[in-house]
């Protein structure tokens, strides 16, 4: 396990160029199940997808990363069973379920169930895949199913919400359905078009109608399909936060700023200066910052819930009260305690976050709860006066390319190193376990033998 060590109220400068984007990579991974190959550049090396790889591989694929990307080959694809330790890993993967069902009319995968931000429902993938022609069968955690025409049909299909997962689950699985799927009230992410850049690539034909609903007409195969990974808005949004509190002058590079327009209007009225190229977007900040008033997470193109932790650390600084309302999750305020153990002044209630700027953050020692609470967890630790330390950082890992050396980039002082702290206890755990008769010795040893660095997910 490694933690960050950073050493705060140090202005960053500089330019910095944005990685792929997770959340539309791993959809696309899933897709790749279809094509014959795919050489998915700009993929991001993070632990979420190397996760996605495995669940490819796992599936008799042949999985390559190479300098430029990913390649998928699918010749030998024939497994249609997720191991659970994959479903656990990352729950995400109930994205597979669509792209395995396309491909062998049949799907064993187990049921995600709740997550670190709360419940997260799949009842809106299961119906619409239900609708295509799927019977589902739950057997002790597991959802069974099949296909029993082999192939799956084109359906009109009504999202009650605009669910980012279900819409790229249906538009992966009518890809190559028999006839036209209509699907309304689809998720308008970003990466919803990425997605459909992937398939179109690969020949399939997704569209939209007058009415605004997205069309498939299947076909009755991919081809095989060279991909760009959309950049990561939200490493883009994180970047700009972590210098609008640490103060500074810095230019994020290789964006889209189109995708930050929820974003920038309130780093705006926090009384930084934003400037927006076209595939760049400059932030200059003096870390004098006043309150954004209330942020509500939406779907696109509404403020995205993945910026609400980054944002937030932001807001404890931002003299006034700030309000957050998170509509998307339930449970995602978790980085709020311990943005606290940082002398921010946040209250919670329900899905609402009221925060009161401080003076002054000062550092100490906090615990990543999840990804974007992590990251939210470094930005304040940027801004901190003295030395932070932030542990658990696999959850940033999940999401977010050598962030610490992104940030030295920049300027900013932050090392990656292990977590002595976990290791002396996992040793004194050993010591007391074991034997009343271990040795000091033999409590060094259990240290050593904490092994390397954690294995990529
Ligand atoms: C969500 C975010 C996405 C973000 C991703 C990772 C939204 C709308 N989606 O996508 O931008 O990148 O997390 O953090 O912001 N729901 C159901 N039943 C379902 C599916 C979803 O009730 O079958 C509900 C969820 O509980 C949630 C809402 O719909 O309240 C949106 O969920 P969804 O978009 O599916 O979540 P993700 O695909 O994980």
């Amino acid at each position: 396990m490694s933690v960050y060590i950073i050493e705060g109220g140090v202005p960053l400068q500089g330019e910095i160029a944005v990685h792929g984007a997770k959340n539309a990579a791993l959809p696309v991974l899933a897709a790749a199940l279809l094509p014959p190959e795919s050489h998915i550049l700009a993929c991001p090396s993070l632990t979420d997808t190397a996760a996605a790889m495995d669940i490819l591989r796992a599936l008799g694929c042949r999985v390559t990363r190479e300098q430029e990307g990913v390649t998928v080959d699918t010749s030998s694809a024939q497994q249609w069973e997720v191991p659970e330790r994959f479903m656990r890993e990352m729950r995400s993967s109930i994205i597979f379920l669509g792209a395995i069902l396309a491909r062998f009319g049949r799907a064993r995968v187990s049921f995600p169930g709740g997550c670190e931000l709360g419940p997260r429902p799949i009842d809106l993938h299961l119906a619409a895949l239900e609708k295509m022609g799927t019977v589902i069968q739950e057997d002790h955690g597991c959802l069974d199913c099949t296909v029993p025409q082999g192939r799956l049909h084109g359906a009109e299909i009504f999202l009650a919400l605009p669910s980012v997962g279900a819409t790229q689950n249906v538009m992966i699985a009518a890809s190559t359905a028999l006839g036209r799927t209509i699907l309304h009230g689809a998720a308008k992410e970003p990466e919803i078009d990425d997605l459909a850049a992937f398939l179109r690539g690969a020949g399939a034909r997704i569209y939209t109608n007058s009415a605004g609903s997205m069309v498939i007409d299947g076909v009755e195969q991919l081809h095989s399909v060279t991909h760009r990974v959309m950049p990561d808005r939200i490493a883009a949004a994180t970047y700009l936060c972590c210098a609008a509190a640490a103060g500074g002058n810095i230019v994020v590079r290789d964006c889209v700023p189109g995708h930050l327009q929820a974003v920038l209007p309130c780093l705006e009225q926090a009384g930084c200066r934003i400037q927006r190229y076209g595939d760049a977007v400059g932030l200059r900040s003096q870390g004098q910052l006043h309150s954004f008033g209330w942020v509500r997470t939406m779907p696109y193109p509404g403020f995205p819930t993945d910026v609400q932790a980054p944002l937030m650390a932001v807001a404890t600084l931002a003299k006034g009260t700030t309000v957050f309302t998170e509509t998307i999750f339930e449970n995602r305020f978790r980085h709020a305690d311990e943005l606290r153990r940082m002398g921010a002044n946040i209250r919670t209630e329900g899905r609402v976050a009221i925060i009161t700027g401080a003076e002054q953050l000062h550092s100490a020692s906090v615990v990543c709860t999840d990804l974007r609470g992590g990251a939210a967890l470094c930005i304040a630790a940027l801004a901190a006066q003295g030395q932070s330390r932030v542990a658990e950082i696999r959850h940033i890992e999940r999401g977010y390319e050598h962030l610490d050396q992104s940030l030295r980039s920049l300027g900013a002082n932050i090392t990656r190193s292990r977590d002595e702290k976990e290791e002396e206890t996992h040793a004194e755990q050993n010591y007391i376990q074991d034997s009343p008769a271990q040795t000091d010795q033999a409590a060094a040893d259990a240290a050593q033998k904490t092994g390397p660095e954690e294995a990529p997910a």
